[in-house]
């Protein structure tokens, strides 16, 4: 629409007038607000920009492969990616604590994400080369939260993946600060960003890490993800994605249960949907799907994920459940 135009183009001459002709890195998580804040500045300084995305390994089916191409192929933008799946979970090996595994993977990102921009600097090749910007998809209502002081409890350290790495000397490149979520994928379908990551829903920074409950392992990831993967499919095939705030697939990988699949009996793992509804996550109520759709996410995760052999429904509203289980 006209006004996005306008929104956009006003961006754009900000961040060439902010940032001049020097150079910039964005971090990129797979999630719309990185995404989005990096392809505008990619459209106003072009390749002065460099994007890094740290892949922990702990992100959803098909989720790093639409950073690593479709972002790519659609922006234009420079991408540096760090596969850092094995750091990650050799860092996690034998953590089962919510909260340490949230430090652990906050703690690795910044250390990774250092590293990269190091790196950044130094094959940008350019003598006395420096990176002297740093992006960040603040929001609106993350600036009011910020200087406002809510007086909410913060019951879970939130760490940002794709934050900002606190002794790292950066200014700040932050084209979002004057929106709402709405306008930032308005402004992403304007940039011509794919509906999968202009509407995804929200995802946790430490990702899947706190989505197993025990330890994180690859084969347990690698269970997670397909029936996450089916979850997301079916919902969004039902044309439950809007009206859903989001829905994760909880691993309870260190339960195992007794079942029977084809001729045998089985003793595997079961999987918990979490679907709620919300307004801003502060409190949530479970969202009623219709019981033909959970039917088709049952059997269809129960048939194809061949280490899961029961689906269960979580029933609690926020509070007092959290929306995550960890
Ligand atoms: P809870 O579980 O606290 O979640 O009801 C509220 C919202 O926050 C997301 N969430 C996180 N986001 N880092 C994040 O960036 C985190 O550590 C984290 N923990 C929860 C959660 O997905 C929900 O949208």
């Amino acid at each position: 629409t006209w006004t996005m135009v306008n929104i956009v183009e006003e961006q754009l001459e900000r961040i060439r007038e902010q940032i001049g002709d020097k150079r910039v890195i964005c971090g990129l998580s797979g999630g719309v607000d990185s995404a989005v804040a990096g392809a505008l500045v990619q459209r106003a300084v072009g390749d002065q920009l460099t994007c890094v995305f740290v892949d922990h390994g702990l992100l959803r089916k098909g989720e790093a492969e639409q950073v690593e191409k479709d972002f790519v192929a659609i922006t234009g933008a420079r991408l540096k990616v760090v596969d850092a799946e094995e750091r990650f979970l050799s860092a996690l090996s034998g953590v089962t604590d919510p909260e340490e595994k949230r430090k652990i993977i906050g703690r690795e990102f910044i250390r990774v994400f250092e590293q990269a921009a190091r790196e950044v600097v130094t094959e940008s090749g350019e003598a006395g080369a420096e990176v002297e910007f740093l992006v960040q998809g603040t929001l609106y209502p993350d600036v009011v939260e910020s200087g406002g002081g809510t007086g909410t409890a913060n019951i879970k350290s939130h760490h940002n993946v794709g934050g900002l790495p606190e002794d790292l000397q950066f200014t700040l490149v932050e084209p979002l600060r004057e929106l709402f979520k709405d306008e930032v994928r308005k402004v992403g379908e304007e940039l011509g960003l794919p509906a999968e990551m202009v509407w995804r829903q929200p995802f946790p920074g430490p990702g899947l890490g706190i989505r197993i409950i025990g330890e994180v392992t690859h084969e347990r990831l690698e269970i997670l993800r397909e029936a996450d993967a089916i979850a997301r499919e079916e919902l969004t095939r039902a044309g439950l994605d809007r009206s859903i705030w989001q829905c994760p697939v909880v691993l309870l990988a260190d339960v195992r249960s007794v079942g029977v699949q084809g001729d045998g009996r089985t003793y595997g793992h079961p999987v918990v949907l979490r679907p709620v509804s919300s307004e801003d996550a502060m409190t949530a109520d479970w969202s009623r799907v219709p019981y033909d759709v959970l039917a088709r996410i049952s059997n269809r995760i129960t048939n194809e994920v061949r280490e899961i052999n029961r689906v269960t429904l979580d029933v609690t509203s926020k509070p007092p459940g959290t929306i995550e289980w960890e």
